[in-house]
């Protein structure tokens, strides 16, 4: 037995394109321990919200599961019957997304909602109105009357989320997954969004995967980042050396394109090129090669191994030498 409520080992997911199978997520190992808050950090497009939809089995019908298992609580969420899966979602784990309002039912009042998540796990619950309005309350919402009684469209974007948020904790869950949550909010009310997760996962001792674009964000919410590129994770250590010590080149090309204060009035560092599409992903090879400053022939022609160095996991064939 570990202490790892989440153990995501050799997980590999592939879809069909134009006859061929490609991975969209490959080889993937993930650890969150109870109360942690772990990142997953990559760009667009590198399978970060498909690792999310596969913790809670809400895959799209054309892809499928290659090998690999989802341990939550040392069971195989892969293996669970679609009942037990619907007792675990919204109760041990729960998702935030990016777009609160496409996760939201427009036609009923948010604390209605939040209402239906308590009782479908909690059947002959006391005064569960009053424990809707105290999550509403311990999430930032001060006026839990009118915001109980809200239509979504009524509420702000931020406000939004934060009701999402609510819904997310109702039942005291074991692990949050937070879909890119702030991505859709403005800068200052991203940060209130930031603190809220981070207070409410000390609070409650929930683990957090904190999936985003951007390393800045993680910088003071998590004890852990996993980088992903591609399809695949490429360097995972503690925040610190991740932002202190980076070693894989995508790391510290993500760190050097985010703004300081230093640089302001100059023009941002961006990262050459683009995440490749899915198709045009190649099987033996490093899938950042392309964009990489440090690439050489062997970076072409060989894929190269999550290998151990310290307390990092780095794949790059060329970390010692670039890190001299
Ligand atoms: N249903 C699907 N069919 C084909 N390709 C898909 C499908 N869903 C996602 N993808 C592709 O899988 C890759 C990873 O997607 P996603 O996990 O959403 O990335 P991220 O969340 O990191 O931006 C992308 O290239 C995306 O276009
Ligand atoms: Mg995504």
């Amino acid at each position: 037995m570990s202490n790892n409520i989440l153990e995501i080992k050799d997980y590999t997911l592939s879809f069909l394109i134009n006859n061929k199978k490609v991975k969209a997520v490959d080889d993937l190992n993930i650890d969150i321990k109870e109360g942690e808050l772990v990142a997953l950090v990559g760009e667009s497009g590198c399978g970060k919200s498909l690792t999310a939809l596969s913790i809670l089995s809400l895959l799209p019908s054309n892809s499928s599961i290659d090998c690999g298992k989802i341990n939550f609580k040392n069971q195989n969420l892969l293996d669970l019957p679609i009942d037990e899966l619907n007792n675990i979602r919204g109760n041990d784990i729960s998702i935030v997304f990016q777009e609160p309002m496409s996760a939201l039912n427009p036609l009923i009042k948010v604390g209605n909602q939040i209402l239906q998540t308590l009782k479908s796990h909690n059947k002959n619950i006391n005064n569960p109105v009053e424990i809707v309005k105290e999550m509403l309350k311990e999430v930032g919402l001060s006026d839990t009357n009118r915001i109980f009684k809200s239509y979504p469209h009524q509420l702000s974007g931020g406000m939004r989320q934060r009701v999402m948020i609510a819904m997310a904790l109702i039942n005291n869950p074991l692990l949050l997954i937070a879909d890119e949550p702030t991505t859709a909010l403005d800068v200052t009310i991203q940060a209130q969004v930031l603190n809220l997760i981070k207070g409410m996962s000390k609070k409650l001792n929930t683990a957090v995967l904190f999936i985003s674009h951007d390393l800045a964000l993680v910088k003071n919410l998590c004890d852990r980042v996993y980088v992903m590129y591609a399809s695949m994770i490429v360097e995972t250590s503690s925040v610190d050396n991740i932002i202190n010590d980076a070693k894989h080149p995508y790391t510290k090309a993500l760190l050097k394109s985010l703004p300081t204060i230093k640089q302001r009035g100059t023009k941002l560092h961006s990262i050459n090129g683009i995440v490749p599409k899915l198709e045009n992903r190649v099987e033996n090879a490093c899938p950042f090669a392309p964009r990489c400053d440090f690439a050489k022939q062997l970076c072409f022609d060989q894929k190269p191994c999550l290998e151990k160095v310290g307390d990092s996991y780095i794949r790059c064939h060329f970390h010692k030498e670039i890190n001299q």
